[in-house]
């Protein structure tokens, strides 16, 4: 026997019991699940395991469509990002894009201290061009922690300003009055969902949001 293996058939176990539970609250719930989805949410978030959003927001299967990378970043020839986001707007209609960060990001980590791992060097190199933009202001910050908190944040605001340089958005934007845009960064040493302030009169102006974006 491996000496993994006990965490491992516990993950399987959980599962067990967890359909259990959820068929004597209400036999039907899987086969109303299996139906299909009809999602509000789009959600972007870091890969990283202290963070699964339906348990931090008390969503259900079946509310919040995910793609999940290191740092949650938005590359305008990421294939699978630029699925994601046509299948979330186009077919499930999702009436919210939430970009989601978080403090004690590794991948921000990497790209503001260096790393050994040349691909992750690679995937935060935006993240080192945000902070280089923001010498003075991150600079200003004295606790590197907070400097790099605070890299979490300015990164979330960059993504969310890639997203709408996209195709997919723009023609949202053209044919809707949705989806709605939000930045949040989750404080994991106290559980918070931070909503940050988005610069959208600024976006207006460059014509990455439209002049009736809520
Ligand atoms: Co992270």
């Amino acid at each position: 026997m491996h000496e993994h293996d006990n965490e491992y058939k516990q993950l399987l176990l959980n599962n067990t019991k967890w359909v259990e539970e959820k068929l004597s609250a209400d036999p039907d719930y899987f086969k109303l699940l299996s139906k299909g989805q009809n999602p509000p949410f789009l959600y972007i978030g870091c890969s990283d395991s202290r963070l699964p959003i339906d348990v931090f927001t008390g969503a259900n299967p079946g509310q919040i469509f995910i793609h999940r990378n290191v740092a949650n970043q938005v590359f305008l020839n990421d294939m699978n990002l630029l699925t994601v986001l046509e299948f979330a707007i186009k077919t499930l209609k999702v009436k919210h894009v939430i970009i989601c960060g978080h403090y004690d990001c590794g991948g921000i980590q990497a790209a503001y201290n260096g790393t050994d791992l040349n691909l992750v060097e690679n995937w935060t190199m935006n993240v080192r061009d945000i902070a280089m933009e923001y010498k003075k202001e991150l600079d200003a910050i004295e606790n590197i922690n907070d400097r790099i908190n605070r890299l979490s944040e300015l990164n979330v605001i960059r993504q969310l300003r890639q997203l709408c340089k996209t195709s997919i958005m723009h023609e949202a934007f053209k044919q809707n009055n949705y989806p709605q845009l939000h930045g949040w960064v989750l404080d994991i040493a106290h559980g918070k969902i931070i909503e940050l302030e988005l610069p959208v009169a600024e976006w207006k102006d460059y014509g990455l949001l439209p002049e009736n974006y809520l």
